[in-house]
């Protein structure tokens, strides 16, 4: 079979990493109650491991996918007449099928950002909809961390953002799909980025950074998490065998692989910025606080590059594209990457 260079698309075409592969595999053994119930000791440890990294008093719950999480997290907490503000290149405004708007029945009050962060003066616009019956309700504020344009939080933003919410009895909703690219690329813990800085409720993702499936819900107040299980179930990301999400999550938080993983991706991303630098066809507009680069590359020569190095492109008007890298990038495809662009460059 023909072996295929690896793509920069997306931090989820990675495979699994071994130590996740490994933790599956002892999973494999044996029975275990299904459904994550009381004698599930994988999921017993593993929302041990959750505690530890996070702080006693949360909840935490298993499913399956990111969207879930996102759509989950925040239609549990929300009345169909209450909305969402959110940056409006957020994952669950443009790239969740409206599933949000459909399962929990809430819209999404969306805001043009140039880096993919939201600001507190950005929200105030919408604050003169509260007690108007007319108008849909703000009540969460959901940022992604890392965003969609490859920028990072930074603990004091977020700190800006949970005060500004919950002075305007709102609730602040953390899309962490890339959480540990976040935490890596500012030096510090996931507590740091969340419990101490008022997140009420987090999506936690696993499967850009090494998994091969599974994300999680961490409500920070267990009065918002009061039946999730139900609302859980019912929105179908109740996994029956849910050893298996267990069991990786739990290696996942032990010996820091989470950092490992992560720490790998994003200096593969700041080699790759660096090498692309030289060309000056190229234009790097954004800070590459993580694992992704944005650089504008002339369009007739896309394609070209894509037949040996797959990518997305994420503006067609700027030409500019997307490169994510992850766990398993190695400096040998940024220089692969750089030399198929320079030849291509060259003729
Ligand atoms: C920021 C962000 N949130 C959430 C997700 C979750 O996606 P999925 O439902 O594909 O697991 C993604 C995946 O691309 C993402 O980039």
């Amino acid at each position: 079979m023909k072996k295929l260079n690896k793509s920069f698309a997306s931090d989820n075409w990675s495979g699994v990493c071994p130590e996740v592969m490994i933790a599956l595999q002892q999973a494999n053994a044996g029975h275990v109650e299904a459904y994550g119930e009381e004698n599930d000791f994988y999921t017993r440890d593993a929302i041990k491991k959750f505690k530890t990294l996070f702080g006693d008093d949360i909840s935490v719950f298993f499913v399956y996918n990111g969207t879930a999480a996102n759509v989950l997290a925040t239609s549990h907490v929300l009345r169909s007449y209450q909305a969402i503000v959110s940056a409006k290149s957020a994952h669950m405004n443009e790239d969740e099928c409206g599933a949000p708007e459909n399962f929990g029945g809430s819209k999404i009050l969306e805001i043009e950002t140039e880096d993919g962060k939201i600001r507190t003066g950005q929200i105030e616009p919408f604050l003169h909809s509260i007690g108007f019956q007319h108008h849909v309700q703000p009540r969460i504020i959901s940022i992604s961390e890392v965003t969609e344009k490859g920028t990072v939080y930074t603990p004091g933003e977020i700190k800006g953002l949970t005060d500004f919410a919950h002075s305007h009895n709102m609730l602040l909703h953390m899309d962490g799909a890339r959480i540990s690219n976040a935490a890596v690329a500012l030096g510090v813990t996931f507590r740091e980025l969340t419990t101490d800085v008022g997140v009420d409720v987090l999506s936690l993702g696993g499967t850009k950074n090494g998994l091969m499936f599974g994300e999680s819900v961490v409500f920070f107040d267990k009065n918002l998490a009061k039946d999730f299980e139900y609302t859980r179930k019912q929105g179908m990301q109740l996994h029956s065998k849910m050893r298996f999400i267990s069991a990786q999550f739990d290696r996942y938080l032990t010996r820091d692989l989470w950092k490992k993983n992560a720490q790998t991706a994003n200096r593969m991303a700041r080699l790759l910025e660096k090498s692309l630098r030289l060309f000056p066809q190229l234009n790097i507009a954004r800070s590459v606080d993580a694992n992704g680069v944005f650089v504008s590359i002339p369009p007739e020569i896309i394609p070209r590059i894509q037949q040996h190095y797959f990518f997305h492109i994420w503006d067609e008007n700027t030409s500019e594209v997307r490169l994510m890298c992850s766990w398993d990038t190695t400096e040998e495809d940024i220089n692969g990457f750089a030399e198929a662009l320079k030849k291509i460059l060259q003729h």
